[in-house]
């Protein structure tokens, strides 16, 4: 299953860096797109063993970290491990630890008062994993996948993500990061809508 919202445009041609390359697993991996090519089945993989569990709550930081492992471990060193240096998104590394705890505990709290319709519980859940930016890549994919989770453990379909519209990948990225942006300024109907389209 391809993921439209993933952003390749890391120049598939372009040559990794070698502080980069150092994290990589497979050393006979030289360029993004064969890179891009190995996440992508590792992803998949980590889709399928993620839905063929019956149990295991999706709001719990270990298991966090255990789905990210398991989408990037054929890859990358620090799959699963906690981002440990800044990005320009994201917050600062000493403060992801809490800040998904306060997530976690926060969209438990949502779903016991039932504070937010189901979607709209998923889309802020998904929204502020994204925001907080525990790793140091993968986290849109593993956001998006573990969004999915939740909506389906909460009785839901999966989302979307904007692929029932007949737009360009391009175009429905923009929307996602709009989207994304809104919520940031507390407006999460963009991304409500965007997540069922
Ligand atoms: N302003 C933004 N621009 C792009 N992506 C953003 C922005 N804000 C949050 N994001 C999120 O960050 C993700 C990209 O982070 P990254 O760790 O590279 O994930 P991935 O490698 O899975 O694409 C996007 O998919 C999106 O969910
Ligand atoms: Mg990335």
């Amino acid at each position: 299953m391809s993921d439209p919202l993933f952003d390749a445009a890391d120049d598939a041609a372009k040559p990794l860096q070698a502080e980069e390359r150092e994290q990589l697993i497979p050393t006979y991996i030289i360029s993004r797109a064969e890179l891009n090519e190995i996440e992508h089945i590792g992803v998949s993989d980590a889709d399928r063993w993620v839905f063929s569990r019956k149990r295991g709550d999706v709001l719990d930081t270990n298991f966090l970290l255990t789905l990210h492992r398991r989408m990037f471990r054929e890859v990358w060193r620090w799959a699963g491990e906690l981002r440990t240096t800044g990005r320009n998104i994201g917050v600062d590394p000493i403060q992801i630890g809490v800040q998904l705890r306060q997530l976690t505990d926060d969209v438990q709290y949502w779903i016991d008062n039932a504070t937010f319709s189901p979607d709209e519980i998923v889309a802020r859940f998904h929204h502020k994993l994204v925001w907080i930016h525990p790793f140091q890549n993968g986290n849109g994919r593993h956001a998006r996948l573990a969004a999915d989770l939740l909506a389906v453990r909460l009785g839901r379909p999966r989302f979307t993500w904007g692929s029932a519209n007949l737009v360009v990948p391009a175009q429905t990225r923009r929307l996602y990061v709009e989207a994304l942006r809104a919520a940031d300024k507390h407006d999460i109907a963009p991304l409500l809508t965007f997540v069922r389209s």
